[in-house]
């Protein structure tokens, strides 16, 4: 079974190399051709644990390839992934301008039957809209063809007028589409890979989501994932809207959980209790469960952020206000600030004041800084006239692209050095165990303000710091 994957980034590439993995042959397609090259010759665009050598393995068997080459890749599959970005338009809502490029494109290059999945996150009716974008784009090119013979003998086709100037699908040309329409479904089967562990997650999913109305695409999807019917996945079989929202449902509701256990600690630090064993007492709660109850400078990353605008945006056009996720949205916007206001509780005016900075990635185990906590406080700091020494094991060239001015360092000690206050901003397994008599004699102030709550604070001040946690001191 052929399959082509449009987008060939962090849920594109890790998609296309597991389902390659799975015996399945593989053609990822991304529009960025220095990424495709870079992947031709055996370099990986992104970081992700275990995905560079099961790339390479994959590409040696033959199974995976890469190519800028849409239409190509498109004729010789049955099945299409769309896995390209849905950004946040400046309102909240979802963008899906490169979704309904990618629509356009498959349409003009549909040659027989094509199961067409969308692995985005998107609105609810996102996979009506690409049906209808295929099939009206289908009628354009029919209509097109049936007009060649016309405009060989110089006439102007009546229906030339209805195709777009700016359209992916006008060239018709005749004999490459044997018959119009083709016949394709559309399947919604949302991603919920974590980064960071997106290969592990992509091949042991708590749960596969199917939303589809077609009794052949939900055969043909079943057998993709034959794999992982085998190792007892829970497969959920529903319509394609309930799909779309099951998504930003599971998204929205990690938010609320991180964002409530933030706000718990931030009571904490006003009363001095202890968020770690609230954490822990509610989290033998079997009906809460301990997962997703790390306080911290709040959630960030490529989804949580912008899934939460949107399903509120969506809500909103639906009639129906979220009042809950927009509390979620604007206290994890303050979360940020509190921090800062951590920063500046210790060290007064922060002009002209050097401050430390342990990770850029907004969490472990990858080089993603998208809505990184880390880049947005970097940012307040440098607002307040603050220094910024950074140091991550990951993220430094990404962070370089759009804060190029910062000091950056080898290592943690080579940031703490003459740094007025050490922040520990992600969570690192290497920041767990830090020389800290090193650092105190580097820091000019020794003073840790550990926003991952990774040390104990009984520990640290014994050790002379002074210390302060998220929800406990
Ligand atoms: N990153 C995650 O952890 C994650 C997890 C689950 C779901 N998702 C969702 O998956 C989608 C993709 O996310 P991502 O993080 O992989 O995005 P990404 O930005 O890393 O990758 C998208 C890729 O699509 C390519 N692209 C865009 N238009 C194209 C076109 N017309 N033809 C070919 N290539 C095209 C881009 O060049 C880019 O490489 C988003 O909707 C996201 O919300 C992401």
């Amino acid at each position: 079974m052929k399959i082509a994957i449009i987008g060939t980034g962090y849920v594109g590439l890790v998609t296309g190399t597991c389902l390659a993995d799975f015996g399945l042959s593989v053609t990822c397609v991304d529009q960025d051709e220095t990424k495709i090259s870079l992947l031709n010759s055996g370099g990986v665009p992104i970081y992700e644990p275990n995905l560079a050598p099961l790339i390479e393995k994959n590409v040696s068997a033959g199974r995976l390839s890469f190519t800028t080459d849409l239409e190509k890749a498109v004729k010789q599959s049955k099945i299409i992934f769309i896995a390209v970005g849905t950004p946040s338009n400046d309102d909240g809502s979802a963008n899906l301008k490169q979704i309904e490029k990618v629509a356009q494109q498959i349409a003009a290059s549909m040659n027989e039957y094509k199961v067409i999945v969308n692995k985005s996150t998107v609105p609810i009716g996102t996979a009506t809209k690409i049906k209808e974008i295929i099939s009206k784009s289908q009628n354009v090119i029919a209509r097109s063809e049936a007009s060649l013979p016309q405009r060989k003998q110089g006439k102007q086709s009546q229906h030339s007028s209805v195709i777009p100037a700016s359209s992916h699908v006008i060239p018709a040309k005749a004999g490459i589409h044997p018959s119009f329409p083709v016949e394709f479904d559309v399947v919604s089967n949302p991603e919920f890979l974590r980064e960071g562990s997106a290969v592990y997650d992509f091949t042991h999913p708590d749960k596969i989501v199917i939303g589809t109305t077609s009794d052949k695409a939900l055969k043909i999807m079943q057998e993709i994932y034959r794999p992982l019917y085998l190792i007892d996945t829970p497969f959920v079989i529903t319509n394609p809207e309930t799909a779309e929202l099951i998504k930003y449902a599971c998204n929205s509701f990690l938010a609320t959980k991180i964002t409530f256990i933030n706000e718990i600690a931030n009571l904490c630090d006003k009363v001095g209790a202890d968020v770690h064993q609230i954490a822990k007492a509610m989290g033998l709660d079997g009906r809460i469960s301990p997962k997703f109850l790390h306080p911290g400078p709040g959630y960030g990353g490529s989804c949580f952020p912008k899934d939460t605008e949107a399903l509120y945006h969506f809500s909103s056009t639906c009639g129906y206000e979220f009042k809950l996720l927009k509390g979620v949205i604007s206290a994890n916007k303050r979360q940020r600030e509190l921090m800062v206001e951590k920063v500046k509780y210790h060290l007064g005016d922060l002009k002209g004041k050097t401050i430390a900075i342990l990770g850029l990635a907004f969490k472990q185990n990858t080089d993603d800084i998208r809505k990184s906590p880390s880049i947005d406080i970097i940012k307040l700091l440098l607002k307040e006239g603050a220094r910024i020494r950074c140091f991550d094991p990951l993220a430094m060239d990404n962070t370089k692209k759009i804060l190029p001015d910062l000091t950056y360092c080898q290592d943690e000690y080579e940031t703490a050095q003459e740094s007025d206050a050490l922040v520990i901003v992600t969570e690192w397994n290497q920041f767990r165990n830090l020389d800290l008599s090193k650092i105190k004699k580097l820091l000019k102030t020794p003073i840790i303000l550990d926003l991952r709550n990774l040390y104990e604070p009984a520990t640290l001040k014994s050790l002379g710091f002074i210390y302060e946690g998220v929800g406990r001191r």
